[in-house]
């Protein structure tokens, strides 16, 4: 086992003392393209990424107990409360993903019962990665072992989702919780986000020499809460208003209408909504173009649409900031760059490129220096590995072996 799940097992001896039962783990998230298209219904491009969530576990002997017992590592903080009367938290804000995870459970009529746990996660928070929903997929993939519930994958991603929508109150998309359930070694997940079906595709970067990097740009994501909201109004506005004009197609989300179409109508929209639309319809054909060009190996294509991708969130969407458009662009002039482009809901957070794997020591001497010169802030690079998704590193099943 690796040594943060023996600091989470060591963690565990101290404050509860004995041994947890269960360890479960769950991946944050880059999104390769597809970006504000989830909600939607269009296509995402995402890799689980060696970044994750770790909980180790112990249910109570008593099942009348209702009282649950968290410790963060993170935070060096304990929590205690009662799993029947769940409420946020003023005091323990980050025990709310556990919270608003066992109150979806319980509303959608799934058994739990009380637990001791301890919490660490590494993936960097309010940085776009999706700490937040590794957490949630998490705590769902744990409870769902410890209660025998069965519940698949893909309903562990809707409730994580829902618990985010609901409990937590912002209003995501599915791509963040599908991925941490769903991610797939060495390979981007081809998400549609309608129908929920997937295929794995297999990223094959390393025989070519290519690596994912992720760079932070150490802007904490700003505003999304709000602005989120406001891009989900207007692509509403915008769909409502095109449905009326393409009676024949009667689309139901701009993942519906062909920018053909887009293109007939866009002057009968508000100016701020059409470059919103703009920007999904388009999106969305990258989505495709750039897993065909993946699927036969052309990463300078691939490269080309990370970059378009980028320019459309910067001037249609307005989801990016200073600091992502300096590092990309920055980073897309650096040779050996594919392609670079801000990855997440915008705002801050990090940027996403695909370089040759050579070319990684110069990118961090030249690029991230001329950064932090042009904006004052200090970058943080990691290469990443494609990982799975959410699993149980140990529970009472696992220790029995198969029957
Ligand atoms: C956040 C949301 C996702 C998605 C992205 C933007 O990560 O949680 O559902 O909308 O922003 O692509």
């Amino acid at each position: 086992m690796s040594d943060r799940v023996e600091a989470v097992k060591a963690a565990f001896r101290e404050k509860f003392g004995g041994e947890p039962d269960y360890i479960v783990r769950a991946p944050g998230r880059v999104n390769l393209i597809g970006e504000h298209t989830d909600y939607n219904d269009g296509f995402v491009f995402p890799v689980a990424i060696d970044r994750e969530m770790i909980i180790a576990a112990r249910p109570k002997a008593d099942r009348k107990d209702f009282g649950m017992r968290l410790y963060s590592m993170d935070y060096d903080q304990l929590d205690e409360f009662a799993y029947n009367k769940l409420e946020k938290s003023a005091e323990h804000p980050w025990s709310d993903y556990l919270r608003g995870m066992l109150s979806i459970w319980q509303a959608c009529a799934f058994k739990v019962r009380a637990f001791e746990a301890v919490l660490s996660g590494n993936v960097p928070q309010g940085a776009g990665l999706s700490s937040s929903a590794a957490y949630e997929v998490a705590v769902g993939k744990l409870v769902d072992e410890m209660m025998a519930s069965g519940i698949p994958p893909k309903q562990l991603a809707m409730l994580a989702q829902k618990a985010e929508n609901r409990f937590i109150g912002v209003q995501c998309g599915i791509m963040d919780q599908f991925i941490s359930a769903l991610g797939k070694a060495d390979s981007a997940l081809l998400l549609d986000c309608r129908s929920l079906q997937f295929r794995a595709v297999p990223l094959r970067l390393a025989e070519q020499g290519a690596a994912i990097v992720i760079t932070e740009t150490g802007v904490q994501r700003g505003l999304v809460d709000s602005e989120y909201n406001a891009r989900r109004a207007e692509c509403a506005e915008g769909v409502a208003l095109l449905a009326k004009k393409l009676k024949q197609t009667s689309p139901k989300a701009l993942r519906d209408v062909t920018f053909a179409d887009f293109k007939k109508h866009e002057k009968a929209l508000p100016e701020v909504v059409a470059k919103r639309c703009r920007h999904v319809i388009t999106e969305n054909n990258r989505v495709l173009d750039s897993v065909e060009a993946l699927e036969k190996g052309k990463l300078e294509a691939f490269g080309k649409l990370m970059n378009e991708s980028h320019a459309s969130l910067r001037d249609d969407y307005e989801v990016s900031c200073k600091e992502l458009d300096v590092l990309a662009d920055l980073t897309q002039k650096h040779p050996g760059v594919f392609g670079a482009r801000m990855t997440g809901a915008g705002f801050g957070g990090c940027t996403v490129a695909i370089m040759k794997t050579d070319a990684v020591a110069s990118y961090e001497a030249k690029v991230i220096p001329a950064y932090e010169q042009a904006t004052g802030r200090k970058a943080r690079v990691f290469v990443c590995k494609a990982v799975g998704g959410a699993s149980m590193l140990a529970s009472p099943m696992m220790a029995a072996g198969p029957s």
